[in-house]
């Protein structure tokens, strides 16, 4: 059996209302959940609020209400939040309960009794002087300030001195260094492990575990005119809600005896890899697992700090998306790990052409052949078809490739080829025609793609159901699949249809958003699988000038281009150097592509394509009409 997967997310603050950052790694880390639990695996997910400090206290008194009113109040924001994301969290840990608040008397006691190597206190009473950011809640260095004032929040920090306990955090660091190296404590991506390991090359010094001035924390057992600083609290969550106060049996199960993962953005890397584990270690308790820190995204290209800069509520995504286009949407827009800038105005074309277009328009055409020819009966499985065999191949390797990815955290991949076996559905239905097969009367032919493809239909089903939960059981209703059959075990077997069963389809499982203006509730209109103009328009075409022109070592088709493109020069590689010599297409005026996201052909960077039209065997170059500039737009 498989080790027990608890997978946590950092837990919020509640002075700050949920925006898409939150959103996207809750839905993140209630993707893994799932995946794992379709994989056969005990899955726990955990998600929560970060409750107490002085920032929280601030707000609560600008509310004009107690702090634990303002709590709770905003603590059903972020829970309505997640609910209408279809968040499915094990628990809810919030900072305030009593659950948490004994947890952290318990690790704060272990950490007191410990001793180091050398027989010193691990926790010992010390004077702290700094610069404190309310905004941060903590102490800045000198460095961190950019002309006096904290980066994040734009205000001078101010000078405080105050007794503390500190945490001797010196006497852990060989040790935390050796399980990081090893990968006893693995960090992920490499970067930040690398970044992680880069951080034992500067001065690292003790760290305090509580406050003398804030007021709005957990007191601590020992001294009560202070409270647990509040990261050592906010960390402690992990492992105050699986019972490491008071359900042995269930912290047993969850944390020692489970896979441990931490997800969050690489904002909170130094909390979480260096000083709680090194808590951990003095507690006498195990160290995470994995460390997942993925990359932090802007909105438009603009910074979605704490407390500056653009934010999108998820709320108004699902109403305009729905919890699983959201979901689907926000994973979607750049690979899982590393930095990203999300783009709202690109959402409904890429819904339309991904969801609408490429997965409910399948669904729709071969249920309602179904329920046509059929009599909305699955018909008997293909024998011999054309392209069959290479569909099927494909999606044999689907499941096991997607839980690959998925092991390894690239998100974007395993949905990525769940949509590349639904683009080859539809391509092998477009090939075979089925409409034309219906007319002729080759009714067995007909049947065995209706076949094929609502088998591929019930594999992506169970593929793709962590990301978009709701709408995968739609489509498999669609199939008479229930929830018995969603295991990826299921998924892996062919042929698991049974033909006969009943197959209808009432609304279409992704009705097409309408293009503009948006906000707009969906509406329903049949796919004819042509393009919208706005979907036509996200290729941003221009006239360029070739600057330069040679050929790439080793490969005879290729010309590597210096082009200028008006505001900027750029590299692109094309295929066309059996037809065009470096000097004759130097000097040309071309026409290129210049959105696409930039490749490496034969180790050599292209950033854009230009356009051609083929001519029998000959590529001929598609050129502008009189003299253009270069940048000229292609409208
Ligand atoms: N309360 C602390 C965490 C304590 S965990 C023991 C905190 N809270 S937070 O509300 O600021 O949440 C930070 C986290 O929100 C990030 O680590 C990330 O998971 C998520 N994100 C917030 N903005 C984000 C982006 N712009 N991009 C990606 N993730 C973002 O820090």
């Amino acid at each position: 059996m498989p080790r027990p997967f608890y997978v946590t997310t950092p837990i919020y603050y509640v002075n700050d209302k949920p925006h898409i950052g939150h959103a996207y790694t809750t839905i993140a880390a209630d993707l893994l959940a799932r995946f794992h639990r379709l994989a056969g695996r005990d899955s726990f997910f955990l998600t929560g609020t970060d409750e107490h400090g002085s920032k929280v206290a601030e707000a609560a008194a600008e509310a004009g209400v107690s702090e634990i009113e303002f709590c709770d109040r905003t603590v059903q924001t972020f829970q309505q939040a997640w609910k209408n994301l279809d968040i499915a969290n094990d628990d809810f840990i919030r900072t305030t309960s009593e659950r948490h608040e004994k947890a952290v008397w318990k690790i704060l006691d272990a950490m007191r009794a410990a001793k180091t190597a050398d027989g010193r206190d691990v926790v010992y009473s010390d004077y702290y002087e700094g610069l404190y950011c309310t905004g941060c809640e903590k102490f800045l260095t000198e460095k961190e300030l950019v002309d006096g004032l904290c980066p994040d929040h734009l205000k001078a920090p101010e000078k405080l001195k105050e007794k503390n306990y500190f945490f001797r955090l010196s006497a852990f660091l060989p040790l935390l260094k050796e399980k990081i190296e090893s990968e006893e404590m693995l960090i992920l991506p490499q970067e930040r492990r690398r970044e992680v390991l880069g951080l034992f090359n500067q001065d690292l010094p003790d760290f305090s575990l509580s406050r003398e001035r804030v007021k709005w924390g957990i007191p601590l057992s020992f001294d009560e005119s202070q409270v647990a600083y509040v990261w050592v609290d906010a960390l402690s969550n992990y492992i105050s809600a699986i019972g490491y106060a008071d359900d042995p049996d269930k912290f047993d199960k969850w944390w020692l005896g489970g896979e441990v993962v931490h997800l969050m953005a690489k904002d909170i890397l130094k909390f979480h890899c260096l000083y709680w584990p090194a808590m951990l270690m003095a507690a006498g308790v195990k160290t995470p697992d994995t460390i997942f820190l993925h990359g932090f995204f802007t909105v438009d290209g603009q910074k979605m700090s704490k407390s500056l800069g653009a934010k999108i509520d998820p709320n108004d995504m699902v109403t305009e998306f729905g919890a699983d286009g959201t979901r689907y949407l926000l994973l979607t827009q750049y690979p899982f790990g590393i930095d990203g800038d999300i783009q709202a105005s690109r959402f409904v074309t890429q819904y339309n052409s991904d969801l609408a277009n490429a997965l409910g328009n399948l669904v729709s055409r071969v249920v309602k052949m179904v329920m046509v020819n059929f009599d909305g009966r699955l018909p008997e499985p293909p024998n011999g078809l054309a392209g069959f065999q290479e569909l099927f191949e494909k999606a044999e390797r689907l499941p096991n490739a997607a839980h690959e990815h998925i092991n390894h955290f690239r998100i974007g991949k395993a949905i990525g080829e769940a949509m590349t076996m639904v683009r080859a559905a539809n391509k092998f239905f477009n090939d075979l025609a089925p409409w034309k097969l219906a007319k002729e009367g080759r009714t067995n032919e007909l049947g065995g793609v209706l076949y094929a493809c609502c088998e591929i239909l019930r594999i992506v089903s169970v593929v793709l159901f962590p990301v978009m939960p709701s709408k995968m059981r739609q489509l498999r209703s669609v199939l008479s699949l229930g929830d018995d059959t969603l295991t990826l075990d299921n998924a892996r077997e062919f042929f698991n249809l049974e033909p006969g069963t009943e197959i209808r389809i009432d609304e279409p499982v992704f009705p097409r958003l309408k293009t503009s203006p948006r906000k707009e509730s969906p509406v329903e209109t049949e796919d004819d699988g042509l393009l919208d103009i706005s979907e036509f328009a996200r290729a941003d075409m221009r006239v360029a000038k070739v600057l330069e022109a040679e050929a790439v070592e080793g490969a005879d088709k290729l010309l590597k281009l210096q082009i200028d493109l008006g505001k900027e020069k750029r590299q692109i590689v094309a295929g066309i150097a059996k037809h065009y010599t470096p000097e004759k297409i130097t000097g040309m005026s071309i026409i290129v592509v210049t959105n696409l996201k930039p490749v490496t052909i034969r180790g050599v960077d292209s950033q854009g394509m230009l356009l051609a039209v083929t001519k029998g065997k000959k590529l001929v170059l598609v050129i502008p009409d009189g003299d253009l500039p270069p940048g000229a737009t292609i409208s």
